[in-house]
C-alpha cells in the first residue's frame, strides 16, 4: 500500500451514495445462486451477468444481481459483506440505497415479505456496529421508473418503520431519469418529509440540468450524480449558495458511459467553485472500485492533494444525515489525520 492510499485508509470518512445490491460480488452471487437455483450458475457465469456496455445495460445487469436476492438471509448476507469490505477502507459511516421498490414489484402478492427481510439487514448493522464500529443509516429507494403507485408503497412502509427502526433515515429516487423525472413524487416527497424522513434524488446522471432543478424544486435535500450540472452554471451557483450536497459517482459515470474520462468529470470543477461535493462508489461491485479507490483516483487522475481529499472526507461527514454532535466528532478527527 502507498503512502497516500494509508492515508485515505486512515482518512475517517462517510460513503452517501451506496446502492446495497451493487455491492454484491459475482462470488456472492454464486453463493446466493446455490441456494435458490435448481441448476446454480458458475463463477464465470457470474461474472458474464456484470458486463454491459451502456447505462441501459446497466440496470439490466443490476436487475438481474437483485433477482437472487429473495429472503432475509440473503439481504443479511449480502449486507454483512458489505460492511466489511465498507470497514476495510477507513469508512466509519455509509448512508446505504436498499432497493425497496423492487421487493414489492417482484412480490406484488405479499405484502408481510418486506418485514423479515427488513429485519435481516438489521440484524447484519448492528453486528456491524458492535463489531466493526461502523455506523449505517438505510435509505429506502423506491425506484423512480416503477409506478408513482409503488412508490407510494415503499415512502408509506418507510413512514410506517420509521419510529421502530431510526436507522430508516430517508428516501430516494434511483432508476431511470429518461423515463420518469421527479415532478410525479412532489406530493410523496413532502409527506415523507413532514414525517421526519430525509429526502435525495438521484438526478442530471443521464439527463440534463434542468432534471436536477426539477430535482431541487420537489424538495431534495442531496442530489445524486448532478453530473449535468456543469451546463448550467446559475444552477452551480444556487446549489453553492444553498450549499446542496452532491453526490458524485466519478468512475460509475465513466463505466455506465455517461462521462468520457475520469480526467473530464466534473468533480475537479465542482471542487474548485466551492460546491459541497462529496465522492462516492455508488455500485462498486459493478464499476470495479470502491470508494477508497474513488479517493485514490480523485489523487492521480485529478490531482487532489492531501489537504483535498482530507476536505472531501470532511465534505462527506457534513453532507451526511448524521446528528450535529457525531459530525463534530467526525470533523475534528478528519482534522487530525495524518
Ligand atoms: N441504481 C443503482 N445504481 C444506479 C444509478 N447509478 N443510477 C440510477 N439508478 C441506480
Ligand atoms: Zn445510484
Amino acid at each position: 500500500m502507498s503512502t497516500i492510499e494509508a492515508f485515505i485508509r486512515r482518512l475517517p470518512k462517510a460513503e452517501l451514495h451506496l446502492h446495497l445490491e451493487g455491492t454484491i460480488l459475482p462470488s456472492t452471487l454464486v453463493d446466493l445462486s446455490a441456494r435458490h437455483d435448481a441448476r446454480p450458475i458458475t463463477l464465470p457465469e457470474a461474472e458474464a451477468l456484470y458486463r454491459f456496455d451502456d447505462f441501459t445495460g446497466f440496470l439490466e445487469s443490476f436487475k438481474a444481481v437483485t433477482r437472487l436476492l429473495i429472503g432475509p438471509d440473503d439481504y443479511e448476507l449480502a449486507a454483512w459483506r458489505m460492511m466489511e469490505h465498507l470497514a476495510e477502507q477507513g469508512i466509519v459511516h455509509a448512508e446505504v440505497y436498499i432497493s425497496v421498490g423492487v421487493i414489492y414489484l417482484w412480490r406484488p402478492h405479499d405484502p408481510a415479505a418486506f418485514e423479515p427481510i427488513f429485519e435481516g439487514l438489521e440484524r447484519a448493522r448492528e453486528r456491524a456496529e458492535r463489531e466493526l464500529g461502523l455506523s449505517i443509516y438505510w435509505i429506502f429507494d423506491a425506484v423512480r421508473h416503477f409506478t408513482v403507485d409503488e412508490a407510494e408503497r415503499v415512502f408509506l412502509k418507510a413512514i410506517e418503520l420509521k419510529a421502530a427502526y431510526p436507522s430508516i433515515i430517508g428516501i430516494g429516487l434511483g432508476g431511470d431519469e429518461r423515463r420518469t423525472g421527479s415532478e410525479p413524487f412532489r406530493a410523496l416527497f413532502a409527506q415523507a418529509r413532514a414525517a421526519g424522513l430525509r429526502l435525495t434524488n438521484h438526478a442530471g446522471e443521464t439527463t440534463g440540468p434542468e432534471a436536477i432543478r426539477e430535482a431541487l424544486s420537489i424538495g431534495s435535500e442531496r442530489i445524486g450524480h448532478a453530473f449535468s450540472a456543469t451546463k448550467d452554471f446559475y444552477l452551480m451557483q444556487e446549489m453553492k449558495e444553498r450549499g446542496i450536497p452532491l453526490e458524485l459517482n466519478p468512475t460509475s459515470n465513466v463505466r455506465t458511459g455517461v462521462c468520457p474520462s475520469l480526467a473530464r468529470h466534473p468533480l475537479r470543477k465542482y471542487f474548485d467553485q466551492g460546491l459541497l461535493v462529496t465522492v462516492n462508489s455508488d455500485d462498486p461491485a459493478f464499476f470495479g472500485s470502491d470508494l477508497a479507490n474513488e479517493y485514490l483516483l480523485a489523487h492521480t487522475v485529478q490531482q487532489f492533494n492531501r489537504r483535498e481529499l482530507r476536505q472531501l472526507a470532511a465534505n462527506s461527514i457534513r453532507a451526511s444525515f448524521l446528528p450535529e454532535a457525531e459530525k463534530a466528532n467526525w470533523l475534528s478527527r478528519i482534522e487530525h489525520a495524518e
